[in-house]
């Protein structure tokens, strides 16, 4: 093929990137106005729309190649050369590696590529993993001249906003009398902080590290804007506080990008153990950190012998759910059909996890990520697994000689599902549980989503001992359900009468049953009774569903409520 038509065609594709990368960068831009001007509703609406940005940028960019290739567009020598050709007009991106996902995008699209086609994809990535701290270009270092308060001063200073802040002396003593605490003794000598801001829901982030006389430490300002100014809310300075700050059950980030491998980079060595794939999403790189995470797949199957398995726990009536031993992560299937009494669609489960990613997750739902064709070595599957696979998934799961391929599957980060989790820890641990357990509830209805089937098994605990739900398929929002109070029997057969005599509606749902219904055993069900009977009221979700009817944005925060520096009227755990 002429080469200047290949050129043509990568230039295609080049563009559409970096016309996806200027209106991602302008609706994170926005990011910061909507913080001051405590616009929420504007910053879920780009969240969302933020999220929609790829698969538009794709969409249009093969509108416009296929009128160019014509119908060489799906002939194979076309993309090797295209990958040429687009590769030498990326080179120099400081965000090559996103680009290069986009362009996998487009193969997929065209291909459906059964597992990864190295011969037109970027299986490999061009570039290695920078082994050396990041460089200074993202990052400011606050070095300490003095006291610890000026060096606190001296941040504040630099991270301004346009409303200005609240009580910026106050902030300053609450912030190093709070570090002095978190240090134990250490001695701060500087901080070294990323220049972008991270924001999220009615948030935004300094992040960061300590540098102390022994060793560095995470370092994160949580600000929030209460009533038109700036305050600090929180310092968190362990690894575990924020590393839930970045958590996978949280809305990605709006924050600055321009070199994210070296942002990335950056947050893996405050928070080592998260897997990069999940700072990539964690910063809106979604689609890049997919292709981490698959990546990541290929290299445990080839480092180890772990086999895929079928989950722990008790098994799903629309999910067909397994794991890789060793791997942190679950595979979920939509199974061919579903076990009574579920009557969801496929499309609609598929449109249920859109909805959990466009909406913000509070800190309660997985995220997840959506594969399709992936092919694995079918001895790497246990017997019983592909015996269940073909049983209950034939439509999606193809076993052929040595091969499995699976059109569609969702991946999510493994958790130890709660029933399992409240039968095999001591009592104090279950009663923590079950109290978190209602908070989950409280969490989600606070962004107006109900989880529909609320049993046991379909919460995860993390190792943080944090709860998270992960079944979707009769999630819902709450303004769209209607909360009833059981109607009081007139007659003795009413009262025995096995099936409901009265009529319920699609979206009816009965608080007062959830007491059976959780399914807890006696002990654990008072301290739930103790922490959370309003729950079982329709009282309560009547009030919810008011707070969002009136478009209220209720404050969710990802780190505990001893952590507010100026206290609050209302205290939460996360
Ligand atoms: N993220 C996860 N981590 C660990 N186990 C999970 C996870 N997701 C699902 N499971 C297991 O798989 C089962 C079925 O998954 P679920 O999402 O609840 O689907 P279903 O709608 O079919 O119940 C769960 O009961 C649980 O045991
Ligand atoms: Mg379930």
């Amino acid at each position: 093929m002429r080469s200047s038509l290949i050129d043509d065609g990568a230039a295609i594709i080049a563009d559409a990137y970096d016309g996806y990368v200027l209106r991602f960068r302008d609706l994170t831009r926005r990011a910061r106005p909507n913080f001051e001007s405590r616009d929420w509703h504007a910053v879920q609406r780009d969240s969302a729309q933020r999220f929609d940005l790829y698969l538009e940028a794709v969409g249009g960019g093969l509108e416009r190649l296929r009128p160019l290739l014509d119908d060489r567009v799906a002939d194979r020598p076309t993309w090797p050369a295209l990958r040429g050709a687009y590769a030498r007009a990326v080179a120099s991106r400081a965000d090559v590696e996103l680009a290069e996902t986009f362009f996998n995008s487009f193969t997929r699209k065209i291909f459906h590529t059964i597992g990864a086609d190295p011969a037109v994809e970027f299986v490999i990535p061009q570039l290695p993993w920078p082994s050396l701290p990041a460089a200074g270009e993202q990052t400011k270092v606050f070095p300490r001249t003095g006291i610890l308060g000026t060096l606190v001063r001296n941040v504040l200073d630099a991270f301004r906003f346009r409303p200005g802040w609240e009580d910026l002396d106050g902030d300053v003593a609450r912030v190093t009398r709070a570090m002095e605490e978190a240090l134990g003794g250490r001695t701060v000598e500087a901080l070294e902080l990323l220049t972008p801001v991270f924001f999220r829901g009615k948030g935004a982030y300094v992040v960061g590290r300590a540098k102390t006389d022994r060793g560095d430490i995470p370092w994160v300002m949580a600000l929030v804007n209460p009533d038109g100014k700036i305050v600090v809310d929180a310092v968190l300075m362990t690894e575990d506080e924020v590393s839930i700050v970045f958590s996978f059950a949280r809305s990605y980030f709006l924050v600055e990008l321009d070199r994210p491998r070296d942002m990335v980079a950056f947050l893996k060595q405050i928070m080592p153990r998260k897997p990069i794939a999940e700072l990539y999403n964690a910063v809106g790189c979604n689609k890049h950190g997919k292709t981490e995470l698959y990546r990541s797949i290929l290299a445990h199957l080839d480092e180890t012998d772990d086999r895929f398995d079928i989950a722990p726990g008790q098994r799903g009536m629309v999910m067909s759910v397994f794991t890789l031993s060793g791997f942190d992560v679950v595979f979920k299937v939509i199974k061919d059909r579903f076990d009574y009494p579920k009557t969801v669609t496929h499309q609609e489960v598929r449109e249920k996890y859109g909805l959990v990613f466009r909406h913000d997750r509070a800190g309660r739902l997985a995220d997840a990520q959506e594969f399709e064709h992936l092919e694995f070595d079918g001895l790497r599957f246990t017997e019983r697994l592909l015996r269940e696979l073909s049983t209950v998934a034939a439509e999606t799961v193809r076993i052929r000689a040595d091969r499995v391929v699976i059109a569609h599957l969702y991946t999510e980060r493994r958790l130890m599902p709660l029933d399992v989790y409240l039968r095999e820890v001591e009592p104090a641990r279950a009663k923590e549980a079950v109290i978190e357990y209602g908070q989950v509830l409280r969490d989600l209805a606070a962004t107006n989503i109900f989880p529909g089937d609320m049993l046991l098994k379909n919460f995860g605990v993390t190792r943080h001992g944090r709860l998270i739900f992960y079944d979707y398929d009769e999630l819902c929002l709450l303004t769209d359900c209607n909360f009833r109070t059981l109607p009081k029997p007139t007659s003795g057969e009413e009262e025995t009468a096995g099936e409901p005599w009265f009529y319920v509606g699609d979206r009816d749902i009965f608080p007062e049953e959830f007491r059976s219904f959780l399914g807890l055993r006696r002990e654990l069900r008072d301290v739930f009774l103790a922490h959370h009977e309003e729950l079982l009221h329709v009282d309560f979700w009547h009030r919810m569903q008011d707070v969002h009817t009136r478009g209220e944005v209720v404050d969710i925060y990802p780190y505990r409520s001893a952590r507010h520096l100026r206290g609050h009227d209302q205290e939460r755990e996360p």
